[in-house]
């Protein structure tokens, strides 16, 4: 597959991976993706993970016709990237090894140290001619580790972004970007907010027209609309007016109320997103929860703590660096519920969380009164 005149795509799907980084579903599979630059000195960018080695080599066979790589730009060495590094090193013995001077020395870390031997270190800015491109590279630490790089061609104006704007998924542009790209943003890089803001204000000063992440599609189309997002999301602000309401629920009580609550809400003309954090995704929970500028949270009380799953959310929103959002809590108990204190507790070691004032409590079946109170903390919610 052709990229740019002299850009071709020789990445792998991996359609069957159960879980990637051991965690995340991936419905639609995802990509690793790797790239040929051809000119008088030929630069491949990044490898794939180990799964598919094979299929990666016999693709860069095909892309070269019986040409040899001069360099092989290394972005991450995370493995899903570094997993056949070594392959490729060992078939084209003269390529040169492109890294940051951070990734050189955590290289024998994944591969043997004897690479090293075959390895150069860029620095920020630096570029490297390989007839009629020049490769431009701009350090990326903590984007979302500390040894990556992006590559800029100025040839072709295209940015090789590592692990940014990457998305679940297929390269099939039918798939649309949004959902996927929001979800993968916050569960992988969503920690590094101000990195990411640093690597768009570089990306800013440079002509971009296309961007080739190491997952997901290759984006030409709408590249402001993309990196309006980035920016959004970089800074932690709400991407939408809207009300994520999550429950955790062990008999059907809290369940309803969080229901009837999501109800009231869409009533009033909000955009509302209900998860059920025992059933649902928790990887797609929290990029709602970031997604939207208000959170609803609803508990049943568990031997004194609260629904371990909504616990679990708490602990992965407060890992992702959750904040700026407004909060309001529903709790049940039936003799001593304690789950909204709890639960706060979690959200007041969270940045710029404010809290409505009313909670509700429901000690076992939703009363009336609890009807009118969840009414009430819509209003509250709306204000
Ligand atoms: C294993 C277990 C532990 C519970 N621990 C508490 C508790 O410590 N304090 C309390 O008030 N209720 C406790 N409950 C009662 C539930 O909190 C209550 O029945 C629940 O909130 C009702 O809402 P639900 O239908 O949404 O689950 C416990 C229930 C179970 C099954
Ligand atoms: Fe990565
Ligand atoms: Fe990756």
């Amino acid at each position: 597959m052709r990229i740019a005149d002299s850009v071709l795509y020789v990445g792998v799907e991996d359609l069957t991976i159960d879980l990637f980084e051991g965690q995340y579903a991936v419905p639609n599979g995802v990509t690793y993706n790797s790239y040929l630059i051809e000119d008088e000195k030929i630069a491949l960018m990044d490898s794939v993970d180990a799964r598919k080695t094979e299929e990666w080599l016999q693709n860069l066979d095909r892309a070269l016709n019986g040409k040899t790589p001069r360099f092989f730009i290394i972005s991450h060495l995370e493995p899903d990237h570094s997993g056949s590094i070594l392959a490729a090193a060992e078939k084209y013995p003269e390529m040169q090894l492109v890294m940051t001077a951070k990734a050189l020395s955590m290289l024998p870390q994944f591969l043997p140290a004897s690479l090293t031997a075959r390895a150069v270190a860029v620095k920020e800015n630096e570029t490297l001619c390989l007839g009629a491109h020049t490769l431009r590279f701009l350090t990326a630490p903590m984007v979302h580790w500390p040894e990556v790089m992006v590559t800029y061609d100025e040839e072709d104006h295209v940015l090789f972004s590592a692990d940014a704007f990457g998305r679940f998924g297929t390269m099939n542009p039918d798939e649309e970007w949004l959902p996927e790209a929001r979800r993968y943003y916050f569960n992988i890089v969503g920690k590094y907010g101000n990195p990411v803001q640093t690597l768009l204000r570089k990306a800013a000063g440079l002509d971009i027209r296309v961007i080739c992440p190491l997952h997901g599609p290759v984006l030409r189309d709408d590249l402001p609309a993309v990196l309006e997002k980035y920016q959004i999301w970089s800074s932690y602000q709400p991407e939408s007016k809207g009300v994520l309401v999550a429950f955790g629920s062990l008999h059907g009580n809290t369940a309803g109320a969080a229901k009837y609550m999501a109800e009231l809400l869409r009533a009033k003309g909000e955009k509302v997103a209900l998860v059920d954090l025992a059933r649902d995704d928790m990887s797609l929970a929290l990029s709602m929860a970031f997604r939207y500028d208000r959170l609803v949270l609803a508990a049943s009380t568990y031997d004194g703590g609260f629904f371990p799953k909504m616990e679990d959310f708490l602990l992965h929103l407060k890992a992702k660096a959750f904040q700026k959002r407004k909060v309001a809590l529903i709790e049940n108990g039936s003799w001593a519920p304690a789950a909204a204190k709890a639960m706060k507790a979690y959200l007041e070691q969270m940045k710029d969380i404010v809290f409505c004032e009313n909670t509700v409590t429901i000690k076992s079946r939703v009363s009336e009164e609890n009807k009118k109170q969840i009414a009430v903390l819509a209003d509250e919610l709306m204000n």
